[in-house]
């Protein structure tokens, strides 16, 4: 056994200088267990609840939300077409763990503690997808406007994919989630199968996420911004933590064999993005993305990541026998620039039979004049009476009437032009997109007289976004062009930033799927 002797220095939570790195093993997230399973239908009972954690050997326990207990949540497994029903149960306390902003959408007279859960990536009812305001308080004591069933229905029509659950409670998503309230859900698919791709235990998820401290080892979470907002609690216009958790625990470790392994990876935090490379460089294959396999695996060397969105990869350690190597993040500096470690130090416990697919499948193609509609739409910010920022989609808050109503059966074109300073990573509820292109247009003359002046060409989407994806990056000073069909559902849904900070203050819109002319 590898011991880690306790460090000269004194750890402060607090302090990221002092908090020793690749002490921890990397924790897998347990698979959830169903309650019962009828003929084809499994079915599970989850509950929230507020429990201790420790992010990391030297630290006390934190308290946290979590799933069944657990942080990050136990991971639901399934296959394509087989239907999973869960009864999601809140059993937290009627008192939030960080400041709750009362002045935000959503926040006024309703229970302070809120929760419904949304699964990110599924293509499920509406009544079954988590709407924002479907929330409910513990043990349902009270229940949101838009409350309809306590069993959420997830019917799986899709292609195998890296999926994640959390929490969606209008106003305080980004509290919930920092919380801890977020777990992940894989769908296998026959196709999958059929290749061979590193699986069982060389088949690992990894949840990243940044958090701070306190020095008393509580997660922190700020009060107001900075410069302090008159009102007090306030919301940020963003929020990125000190030290990078992965799984739950602090720039953690893990043992591999000189092997092929796949990593699924999950950008869970609320504002931060990444870009991640392995080592000095070192090349690995990408084969999915957000709505699963691509076309071929694509070699890079760097991946990059915003909020929500999810990379799956493989990586060879076979070569890299007796050795360690940092998984890194070159959009930071310091200990924000650094993962986790893969120390390829165990034996090769099995012939390595698994292979790089020189072939996979992304289904259909989607080409832009197919589209029945196109769409331009605003990400812009205004002030609020206390000088925040708003940030606002379409120029609109989430309280006004619904815009963005497509039609069941439907091909529509959605272009994403953003005014701000920074990307957004825009996310919609229940598609998987195509990325067209993005393309950067005079925003003077936008700001002028709205009209769109292209200033150079359309830029191709990077080699690691070509695939399904529910997320997408929308550019400053570019408009980003996506496409997607709405096949089966119709209802109510919703589109957002998944900066957290954003998304809750407001830049979330509804989104209604209306049946076809003649069906309504
Ligand atoms: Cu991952 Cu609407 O959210
Ligand atoms: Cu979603
Ligand atoms: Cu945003």
């Amino acid at each position: 056994m590898e011991t880690t002797k306790q460090p000269a220095m004194t750890v402060d939570p607090s302090k990221p200088e002092t908090i020793p790195k690749f002490v921890d093993e990397l924790p897998i997230p347990e698979t959830a267990k169903p309650k019962h399973r009828k003929e084809d239908k499994v079915y599970y009972e989850i509950t929230m609840n507020e429990t201790r954690h420790q992010f990391h050997k030297f630290f006390p326990p934190s308290t946290v939300w979590g799933y069944n207990g657990m942080f990050p949540g136990p991971t639901i497994e399934t296959e394509t077409n087989k239907p999973v029903y869960v009864k999601w149960m809140n059993k937290l306390p009627e008192k939030h763990l960080f400041p709750v902003d009362r002045t935000l959408h959503g926040t006024m007279g309703n229970p302070e503690v809120r929760t419904v859960v949304h699964l990110h990536g599924a293509h499920v009812a509406s009544d079954s997808d988590g709407y924002p305001e479907a929330w409910f308080s513990r043990d349902f004591a009270r229940t949101g406007p838009a409350f309809k069933r306590k069993i959420y229905e997830y019917p799986n029509r899709q292609r195998g994919a890296t999926l994640w659950y959390h929490d969606h409670a209008i106003g305080i998503t980004r509290l919930n989630v920092y919380a801890g309230l977020s777990g992940f859900y894989l769908i296998r698919d026959p196709i999958e199968k059929r290749l061979k791709l590193p699986s069982g235990k060389f088949d690992v998820p990894l949840m990243i996420q940044d958090k701070s401290f306190n020095p008393d080892g509580s997660l922190f979470y700020p009060q107001n911004s900075d410069p302090p907002a008159p009102v007090n609690p306030s919301v940020q216009p963003f929020f990125i933590g000190n030290t990078i958790s992965v799984n739950g625990k602090l720039w953690p470790r893990l043992k591999v064999e000189p092997r092929r392994y796949r990593l699924r990876i999950l950008n869970a935090s609320n504002t931060n993005s990444y870009t991640l490379k392995l080592g000095d460089g070192r090349e690995f294959y990408q084969i999915a993305t957000d709505g699963g396999l691509l076309e071929k695996p694509v070699k890079l060397e760097t991946v990059s990541l915003e909020p929500a969105e999810r990379t799956e990869i493989l990586v060879d350690f076979s070569t890299f026998q007796g050795k360690k190597l940092i998984l890194q993040n070159t959009n930071s500096e310091g200990d924000m620039g650094v993962i986790m470690r893969f120390d390829v130090t165990l034996p090769l416990s099995e012939k390595d039979t698994s292979e790089i697919p020189v072939k996979m499948d992304s289904g259909q193609q989607l080409t832009e004049d197919a589209a029945d509609k196109t769409r331009l739409l605003t990400l812009s910010a205004i002030t609020d009476q206390y000088e925040r920022p708003v940030l606002l989609l379409d120029n609109r808050m989430w309280d006004d009437l619904v815009t963005e109503k497509p039609v069941r059966g439907s091909t529509e074109v959605w272009k994403f032009i953003n005014l701000t300073a920074f990307p957004h990573p825009i996310h919609i509820h229940l598609v998987q997109f195509k990325v067209l292109h993005r393309r950067p247009f005079d925003l003077e003359r936008f700001q002028e007289n709205g009209s769109i002046i292209y200033t150079g060409p359309e830029i191709a989407p990077d080699e690691s976004e070509r695939g399904w994806k529910d997320t997408v990056r929308a550019d400053p000073g570019m408009v980003t062009s996506i496409i997607m069909e709405f096949k089966e559902y119709t209802g109510d849904y919703v589109w957002h930033c998944h900066i957290l900070e954003h998304e809750d203050y407001d830049m979330m819109r509804p989104m209604r799927v209306v049946g076809k002319k003649h069906e309504r």
